[in-house]
C-alpha cells in the first residue's frame, strides 16, 4: 500500500486533502491523473450500468435532501457504529476493531489500561443547516449513500419513462459519512463517491435477480475493468452484520494488502424503503406489473460500490516492478480505457525543430480522439518509463527517418514490442487498438536499440 500511495502523490494521482495546512482525515484530492482515472471508472460503469442496457436508467440527485428521508430510511436511528474513548488519550475506535471487552484490554493508542469506555453507538451521518438561521428545524444531513435519491424519485422516473418492472435505475455520485477510523489510503474516506443501482422487480423474482446481479457485477470486475479473478471472492454477510434494509447482502471482496475487504455489496433490500416511504409520505409507491396483472410494491436488488475504492484496486492490481537488467521498471498493467493517458508522443531528438514539430502536429491530430500528450522533456528511455509508471498503453516516437518515410513507431507499454505505422494511420490504429477491435501485431527491436 505505501508504494502505491507514494506512486499517486509522485505522479499526480491522488493528494491528501488541504495538506498545506496538515491534511484532514478520510479526505482526499484527485490530481490530474486521478481524476481522468477516476472518470474513466466511473465511464466504464456507466456504460455497463446504463448505455448498453435498455432496462436500466440514470438520475442524479441533490446531496442534501429532506431531512425527513433520512428518518424514514432508518438512518437517524440505524445508520451508526459502535465506538468507544479512551479517556487518557482521548482518541477513539470502532468496537468491533477491538479484540476483547473494552474494560479488560489496553488503548490501542497509548497502551494504558482500564481507560476505554463501554461502546456506544455514534451515528456516521454529518449533519448540517440549510437557511440562514442554526437551529433544530433547519437541521438536514449529507446524504451517506446515494441509494435514497433514487428510492424518493421512484415514482417520477417509473411515470415519466413509463417504465414496466423489472427494471432500474442508476446513480454516481457523493457520500459523506463520519467514519470513526478512516484509513487505509482511499480506502474508507469520510467524503467519497458511489455508484449505485436500484433495480425494480417482483417479489417472485427476488432469488433469481439477486443471483443474476451477483454474478454479473463479478463479471464486470474480471472482464471489464480486468482484475484477476484469483485476487476477488464473494463472501455472504452473516445474518448479525446485515444493515438494517437489508435480507440478504453478497460482498465482492478484493485480496487489498490490509486483507479481504469489500469493493462492492449486492444486497436484496425487499421493499423496505419503498414502503416506508410510502407510508411517511402518504405517496402510493406501487406499481402495476403487467405480467401478473397486480398492483405491488416492488423489491429492489442493489449493487453498490464505491469509486474511490475501485481506483484504489485498479491502482494495486495493475502495479508491477519489473528487473530489466541493472534497471527496475515500474509498469501499471491497466486496460487501456481506464488509462488516464492513451498515448504519449515524443520526438526521438528534442533539439530538431522538424521533429519536434511533426510530433507535436501528431499529438493535436490525437487529442480530438483521445488524451494525448506531447512531451521531450527527457530522454526515449526515461520518456518511456514515466509512462509505463502511469500506465500509458502507448507511446508514438517520431524519428529522423519519420520525415523521410512517413511514419512513426508506436511502442506498447506491456510487451515493450514496436510497429512502425504511417503518421496519418496513427490516430485510427491507436483508437482500434483502445477499444480492442484491433489487436497488437508488435515486434520486439533489435538488441542494440530494445527499450531501456
Ligand atoms: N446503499 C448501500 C450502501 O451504501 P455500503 O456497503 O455501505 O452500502 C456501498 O456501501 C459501497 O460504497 C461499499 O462497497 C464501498 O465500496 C463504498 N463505501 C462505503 N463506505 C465507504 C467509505 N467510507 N469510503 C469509501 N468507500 C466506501
Amino acid at each position: 500500500m505505501d508504494v502505491i500511495v507514494s506512486l499517486a502523490k509522485r505522479r499526480g494521482f491522488v493528494f491528501g486533502s488541504s495538506e498545506i495546512y496538515g491534511g484532514m482525515g478520510g479526505f482526499w484530492d484527485y490530481g490530474p491523473l486521478g481524476v481522468e482515472l477516476k472518470n474513466n471508472v466511473k465511464q466504464a460503469w456507466w456504460r455497463s450500468m446504463v448505455q448498453l442496457r435498455d432496462d436500466i436508467v440514470g438520475i442524479d440527485a441533490a446531496i442534501v435532501m429532506n431531512p425527513r428521508v433520512w428518518e424514514v430510511s432508518g438512518h437517524v436511528a440505524g445508520f451508526s457504529d459502535p465506538m468507544v474513548d479512551c479517556r487518557n488519550c482521548k482518541l477513539r475506535f470502532r468496537a468491533d476493531d477491538l479484540k476483547g471487552a473494552p474494560s479488560e484490554i489496553a488503548c490501542p493508542n497509548c497502551g494504558s489500561k482500564g481507560t476505554l469506555t463501554e461502546a456506544r453507538q455514534f451515528n456516521l451521518m454529518f449533519r448540517t443547516n440549510v437557511g440562514p438561521v442554526e437551529e433544530s428545524a433547519s437541521v438536514a444531513y449529507l446524504r451517506p449513500e446515494t441509494a435514497q435519491g433514487i428510492f424518493v424519485n421512484f415514482d417520477n422516473v417509473a411515470t415519466t419513462t413509463r417504465r414496466k418492472l423489472p427494471f432500474g435505475i442508476a446513480q454516481i455520485g457523493k457520500s459523506f459519512r463520519n467514519e470513526i477510523t478512516p484509513g487505509n489510503f482511499i480506502f474508507r474516506d469520510r467524503e467519497f463517491e458511489q455508484m449505485e443501482m436500484e433495480y425494480f422487480i417482483h417479489p417472485a423474482d427476488e432469488d433469481a435477480c439477486f443471483g443474476y446481479w451477483v454474478e454479473e457485477r463479478m463479471r464486470w470486475w474480471t472482464d471489464v475493468i480486468g482484475i484477476g479473478r484469483d485476487r476477488l471472492r464473494l463472501r455472504p454477510h452473516e445474518a448479525d452484520e446485515l444493515s438494517h434494509y437489508s435480507k440478504q447482502t453478497t460482498d465482492i471482496e478484493y485480496a487489498f494488502p490490509m486483507g479481504w475487504s469489500e469493493l462492492e455489496g449486492v444486497a436484496d433490500r425487499t421493499d423496505y424503503d419503498l414502503n416506508a416511504h410510502a407510508a411517511a409520505s402518504g405517496k402510493g409507491l406501487a406499481i402495476f406489473d403487467e405480467a401478473t396483472g397486480e398492483h405491488l410494491t416492488p423489491y429492489v436488488i442493489e449493487p453498490a460500490m464505491g469509486v474511490d475504492r475501485a481506483v484504489l484496486t485498479v491502482l494495486l492490481d495493475g502495479y508491477e516492478e519489473q528487473q530489466l537488467g541493472k534497471e527496475k521498471r515500474v509498469v501499471l498493467h491497466i486496460r487501456p480505457q481506464l488509462a488516464p493517458v492513451k498515448v504519449a508522443v515524443m520526438p526521438l531528438l528534442r533539439n530538431r525543430p522538424e521533429l519536434v514539430e511533426r510530433a507535436r502536429a501528431l499529438a493535436a491530430d490525437l487529442r480530438p480522439r483521445m488524451s494525448a500528450m506531447y512531451d521531450d522533456t527527457a530522454s526515449i528511455g526515461k520518456l518511456y518509463r514515466r509512462q509505463d509508471e502511469i500506465g500509458t498503453p502507448f507511446c508514438v516516437t517520431v524519428d529522423v527517418e519519420s520525415l523521410d518515410d512517413g511514419k512513426a513507431t508506436i511502442r506498447e507499454r506491456d510487451s515493450m514490442t514496436q510497429e512502425r505505422v504511417g503518421l496519418d494511420a496513427i490516430p485510427e490504429r491507436l483508437a482500434a487498438l483502445i477499444v480492442g477491435t484491433a489487436t497488437w501485431e508488435g515486434t520486439p527491436r533489435p538488441p542494440a536499440e530494445a527499450d531501456g
